[in-house]
């Protein structure tokens, strides 16, 4: 039993070690996810732990280049990653997650943490960015499947509340995130909600 007053990051903390050190339970849909190591990602300031599962996945475009090559990718996310912590001055890259054009994942502020993506919403949510600027494109097949197979990772790690909702960036702040195309293609996914 937790003893009421046993601090919940604490408990996330020692779960998370369970679940995501050991991992010989890692989900084979959530298999190549690339980590912060991977790109080269400088270390957070300060950590903020959400709690799990979150109800929303808040989808976003970077308005940056896109990237076709893990390399490429790497480079963008550093330079999102400094924007954000030296000129925003966020503790780390805003977003929980980002899809890169080459069809691969990769972490940014991470699981079961508070993002600094959409105000208001950064604790009970995941905030999903896409590489690119898809306000006349839609991203790549490649890149559209591989968000939608990792939001059915998050789902499996407990992550993402089974019956979760997901809206664009535009639908609480004012913002085109994430673009007029990528906005027209999530409104067609099965947890997409008009009203957030
Ligand atoms: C994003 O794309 C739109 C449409 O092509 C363009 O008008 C806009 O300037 C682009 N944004 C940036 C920051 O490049
Ligand atoms: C799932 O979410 C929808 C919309 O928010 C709600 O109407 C429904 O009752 C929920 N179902 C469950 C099983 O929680």
């Amino acid at each position: 039993m937790v003893t009421p007053c046993f601090p919940s990051f604490l408990l996330l903390l020692s779960i998370s070690k369970m679940v995501y050190s050991t991992s010989p339970d890692w989900p084979e849909v959530c298999e190549g996810i690339k980590m912060r190591k991977d790109w080269g990602g400088r270390i957070p300031v300060a950590v903020d732990y959400a709690i799990v599962p979150v109800k929303y996945v808040i989808v976003h475009h970077t308005v940056t280049p896109e990237c076709e090559t893990e390399s490429s990718c790497a480079i963008t996310i550093r330079g999102i990653q400094d924007f954000h912590m030296d000129t925003l001055e966020f503790h780390d890259v805003g977003y929980n997650f980002l899809v890169g054009g080459d069809g691969n994942i990769y972490e940014g502020a991470s699981w079961h943490k508070v993002g600094a993506h959409t105000r208001g919403y950064n604790s009970r949510s995941m905030g999903l960015a896409f590489i690119g600027n898809f306000s006349s494109k839609k991203p790549s097949v490649k890149q559209l499947e591989a968000a939608k197979k990792f939001l059915n990772c998050a789902v499996e790690l407990g992550e993402l509340d089974r019956n979760y909702t997901l809206f664009g960036a535009r639908q609480v702040s004012a913002t085109a995130s994430p673009g007029n195309q990528l906005f027209s293609e999530i409104k067609t996914w099965k947890h997409f909600t008009e009203s957030p």
